[in-house]
């Protein structure tokens, strides 16, 4: 990490907005005093402007019962009304909500009134399916309108999604269904991915097969993939049958700003992940207010395409609910940005002359490595602001981002939040920031960060610690569903001053370094959770994926550096000593590798499980994971003399000798 700061430290390039482009923006450097100057006035002044109340709030924020807040706790709202209904009756109905483009190369124009049409009828149809406010619903779809249509339906009757992206295994969606007591799963037969359909359905039946009792009742299958299913008489049901069956019209409700909009699963430290609950009133505020003036978005004239699977937090406030609540015009596509050709994405951006394109430094480093020829060869003119999400984009990839797909003039915006914040919390502000590479930059107007030492010292400029945010913000999850107790330790803890509530942070997880200026730049996790990919994985639930396995004595996993996808998985593992000789190394290195796969999913699988006799440990027996990383990366391992046997690391290191 220190190598990191050290290059950061030299980043001496400064990218101002053109002139005309500030000229042109929403936002104004005065935004930032207005918000600072009162932050809570700024935030009510926000609600009312961004969203339609059918009943207005007299309290901005109740923080009395600190960490559980609650915004705008007496106003009432509908959120699909507010993504929908409103934006037809105020005469744009006609405007274009979706272009969606299958991977295949099917298409679909959706306008909002379209829309609006297809969520009253998928309202009317879970409704008739028995699903009432308050009750969760699984979702497990692929890139579809249809998703889309389901998470606003949901919302707009109250109830509460669970969107599982549709990467993740029956495993892990069964303890999601459980966790959350989910009625009702909508899933689809299969999806679209790589040339060909995988199989979604299959993997829901599995899910439900597995031992125990389960709380699904029914499972609504869209049918996508045309792929052979199995069918539970009773239990599955086809979409369209039952949307056929519906009722056209319904009139949204209003309920309260604090109804539970969604529950959206992420890693943690512990082998179990967090149901990150999300409420409607604050989240959607905030996910309006950031998309609009972080992206300088013109509802009338842009068109806005994020790239994020809606089974992640990404696609939750910047496809559906920021988006569309602001009116805006999207692209959704549903399959992988090479397929069939390595220019897909570049293709659909001049097919639909995109001019906000936001994605994560992952894809934008895999386009560099195949080389600027093929965006070269598309027409990217129509392209005005850049987005980046999910990881510390490396300067590199962060000017050529600038210039290969931004023609040099695009400002980029480098988005820093996380599944919990529920909306962008540090960025750059499109038309008023002068941006700096790889560098996330200043909280958004209304967002007060701190970087504090490990003690609960403002570090001061020139200067790393950890990154909390010092104030309650409207989007910020209400909790952990069904553990009060993790959602305090885990985020609330650390910087609790004692007896004085109201000074609460919220620690992120996060290192971070104040530069000379005072501007951020996110350093990664301090903790055992991993970043691949932009998507968020925990060592232990990795490691008792492994233990799992019949042949496995004892694991660790570390996230070595990995110049494709930020971090990747690295497993050591000690076999049981009758396996032993059972396999050769490349062997067990197959077998886990498909194991960790099918147990998680395929996000999840080790880059390599490397098989040793040893795991380093302190005399108090934790797993140094440190020194693990040093030779997953290639390095001289550091400091081993609080190993409780220091001879270990040398054993591993021989071991693995030209394997690493
Ligand atoms: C973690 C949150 C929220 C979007 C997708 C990921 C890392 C996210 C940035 C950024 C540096 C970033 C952090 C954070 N992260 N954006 N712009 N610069 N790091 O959501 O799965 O909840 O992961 O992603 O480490 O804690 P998530």
């Amino acid at each position: 990490m220190s190598e990191h700061i050290d290059n950061l430290q030299h980043e001496i390039r400064r990218f101002p907005p053109s002139p005309e482009f500030a000229a042109q923006a929403l936002a104004t450097p005065e935004l930032y005093a207005r918000a600072s100057a009162d932050p809570e006035a700024f935030w009510a002044e926000q609600a009312r402007e961004l969203l339609h109340w059918d009943t207005d709030f007299t309290r901005t924020l109740d923080w009395t019962n600190a960490p559980f807040a609650k915004w705008f706790a007496d106003g009432r709202l509908n959120v699909a009304y507010n993504c929908l209904d409103r934006h037809v009756e105020a005469g744009n109905g006609e405007r274009v909500a979706f272009h969606w483009e299958g991977e295949p190369g099917d298409s679909r124009t959706i306008t909002y009134a379209e829309l609006t049409a297809e969520v009253k009828r998928a309202a009317n149809m879970l409704t008739d399916l028995g699903i009432r406010s308050g009750d969760r619903v699984a979702v497990y779809l692929p890139m579809i309108p249809e998703a889309v249509v389901t998470m606003l339906a949901v919302a707009r009757i109250g109830a509460v999604h669970s969107v599982i992206f549709g990467g993740f295994s029956a495993d892990s969606i069964r303890s999601r269904v459980d966790d959350a007591d989910a009625k009702l799963i909508i899933t689809a037969d299969g999806g679209w991915r790589k040339g060909r359909v995988a199989p979604l359905k299959p993997t829901v039946d599995a899910a439900l097969a597995k031992e125990g009792e389960h709380s699904v009742g029914t499972v609504l299958v869209v049918r996508r993939g045309e792929n052979e299913i199995d069918w539970v008489d009773g239990r599955d049901r086809w979409w369209h049958d039952e949307m056929a069956k519906a009722d056209a019209e319904h009139t949204a409700q209003p309920f309260e700003a604090e109804q539970p909009l969604y529950i959206l699963y992420t890693s943690g430290t512990t082998g179990k992940p967090k149901g990150i609950l999300h409420t409607s009133g604050g989240y959607l505020t905030q996910a309006a207010f950031t998309h609009r003036y972080v992206f300088d978005l013109k509802p009338e004239t842009d068109v806005f395409w994020c790239t994020a699977d809606v089974g992640w937090v990404t696609g939750h406030s910047y496809v559906v609910y920021g988006p569309l609540a602001n009116g805006a015009t999207q692209v959704l596509y549903e399959g992988t940005p090479d397929t069939p050709h390595p220019g897909r994405w570049w293709e659909l951006i001049e097919k639909y002359k995109v001019s906000i394109f936001y994605t994560a430094p992952t894809a934008i480093r895999s386009f560099m490595k195949v080389g600027r020829q093929v965006p070269d060869g598309f027409d990217l003119s129509s392209i005005r602001v850049l987005g980046s999400v999910g990881e510390p984009i490396n300067p590199e990839a962060w000017v050529w981002y600038r210039d290969v797909i931004g023609a040099g003039t695009a400002p980029i915006v480098d988005t820093w939040w996380q599944t919990e914040t529920g909306a962008i919390m540090v960025s750059a502000l499109a038309g008023v920031t002068t941006t700096k590479p790889g560098s996330a930059q200043v909280a958004v107007p209304g967002i007060s960060v701190d970087v504090l030492s490990d003690s609960g010292e403002h570090v001061g400029n020139g200067n790393g610690g950890l990154l909390v945010v010092s104030r309650p913000w409207p989007a910020m999850l209400r909790g952990i569903w069904g553990d009060p107790e993790r959602f305090i330790e885990t985020y609330w803890e650390k910087f609790d001053t004692p007896g004085t509530k109201n000074r609460r942070m919220y620690f992120a997880g996060d290192g971070a370094r104040l530069d000379d200026d005072g501007d951020i730049w996110l350093l990664g996790r301090v903790d055992d959770v991993m970043n691949v990919s932009g998507h968020r994985l925990s060592t232990a639930e990795i490691e008792s994926a492994l233990v799992s396995h019949p042949i496995v004595a004892e694991a660790a996993v570390v996230g070595a550096t990995d110049e494709a996808t930020g971090q990747a998985v690295v497993a050591f593992v000690i076999l049981r000593s009758d396996q032993e000789d059972a396999q050769t190394p490349e062997e067990a290195n197959g077998i886990l590798r498909a194991h960790v796969a099918e147990q998680i999913g395929a996000i999840a699988r080790p880059r390599h499980v490397y098989i040793v006799t040893e795991l380093p440990k302190t005399r108090s027996g934790k797993i140094m994971r440190r020194l693990l990383r040093d030779v997953a990366e290639g390095r001289t391992v550091g400091d081993t003399t609080t190993l409780a046997d220091t001879s270990v690391m040398q054993i591993i290191s021989d071991k693995l000798t030209g394997g690493v």
